[in-house]
């Protein structure tokens, strides 16, 4: 009993801390993998019709006939996120997403300058590689798949206007 209250503690700081972080950052647009998320506890039948792989375009299509079940209402940057997510996620598992472009600016692209530097930018998905591939970024661990598909998500999500940006996130933007 004692052991259980012990472990208990930590557990709850830990949950406490990451819906903090989680409020934080919500202003960061969903990436496929929430959207993805979402869609398969609406209809777990989705599942069955995401075990072959398709391009970004075909995913894109697919969507916007309405032809993938629990999958409806997505803005045209929602679809297009999702399709470049599963693009690069299918055949996918459903107990195992695979991190999206959004996961990976968060853990990746604020250990030197805060993710505003990132966020606030709107450029093409050859522009992000461009910024992905100098001198300050080359050393990210990404590997080359995972570069294309953040720039994918950052070319369709990034270039938030400053008035999105929570303000404790606006001032200082860079420590480089
Ligand atoms: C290892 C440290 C480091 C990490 C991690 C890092 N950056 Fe940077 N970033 C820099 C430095 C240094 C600069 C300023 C020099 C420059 O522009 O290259 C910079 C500047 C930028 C700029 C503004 C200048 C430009 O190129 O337009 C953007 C945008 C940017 N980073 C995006 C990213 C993204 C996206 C990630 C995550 C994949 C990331 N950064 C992660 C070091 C880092």
């Amino acid at each position: 009993m004692t052991g259980k209250l012990t472990l208990a503690v930590p557990v709850l700081v830990a949950a406490t801390w990451a819906i903090a972080q989680e409020d934080t950052f919500a202003f960061i647009p969903d990436g496929g993998r929430t959207i993805l998320a979402a869609a398969l506890s609406a209809d777990a039948s989705l599942a069955g019709r995401l075990a072959a792989a398709a391009t970004a375009e075909e995913w894109l299509s697919r969507i916007e006939r309405g032809d993938l079940p629990g999958i409806a209402g997505l803005d045209d940057w929602q679809a297009r996120t999702l399709a470049d997510y599963l693009a690069y996620a299918a055949p996918v598992d459903p107990a195992a997403l695979q991190p999206d472009g959004r996961d990976m600016t968060l853990e990746r692209c604020q250990s030197c300058h805060i993710v505003t530097v990132v966020v606030t930018q709107a450029r093409t998905r050859e522009a992000w590689l461009g910024t992905l591939a100098k001198p300050s970024h080359v050393e990210i661990p990404l590997t080359t798949p995972e570069r294309d598909q953040l720039a994918d998500y950052l070319a369709v999500n990034a270039g938030l206007p400053i008035d999105a940006i929570p303000p404790e996130l606006r001032a200082g933007g860079a420590s480089y």
